[in-house]
């Protein structure tokens, strides 16, 4: 069983894909373990994309992240790492399959809807720093 963190970035709350993003993961028998609509801080944000510190992105898409209300989700199943970043498709929706979520509902990398981690050592750090309260039982 592993635990993954899903992100909704604004362009995806504002376009009212909240349910519809929910609903496949649901549909998929993964669980939603987790969930919470916040405006995030910059801090937060800069800490999540930390590996990205230095690519030239760095400061456009953290300006993204807090341009509005974020959904942060924690999301369990079975190799739900895996499960949720096939499901969301490739980081550059061109390249994103139809099928996938960025393939139906997005056609650029700064906009692509959501984050996903990328394994489970990631996961563990995300789900620490967006959930530091800790996930309903
Ligand atoms: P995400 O999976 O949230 O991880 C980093 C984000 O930076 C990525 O999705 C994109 O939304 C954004 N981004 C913008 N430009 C690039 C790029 N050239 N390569 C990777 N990510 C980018």
């Amino acid at each position: 069983m592993e635990t993954t963190l899903v992100l909704i970035k604004p362009g995806g709350v504002s376009r009212n894909l909240i349910g519809e993003i929910t609903r496949r993961i649901e549909a998929r028998s993964l669980r939603v373990a987790g969930m919470k609509l916040i405006r995030a801080e910059r801090a937060t944000v800069e800490e999540h994309y930390s590996e990205h510190r230095e690519r030239p992105f760095f400061g456009s898409v953290c300006d993204y992240l807090t341009s509005g209300p974020v959904i942060a989700m924690a999301v369990e199943g079975e190799n739900a790492v895996k499960a949720i970043r096939a499901m969301m498709g490739a980081t550059n929706p061109l390249e994103a399959t139809p099928g996938t979520v960025r393939g139906d509902f997005a056609l650029t990398i700064d906009d692509n809807l959501t984050h996903s981690s990328s394994d489970p050592e990631a996961a563990a750090r995300e789900l620490k720093l967006w959930f530091p309260e800790g996930l309903p039982h």
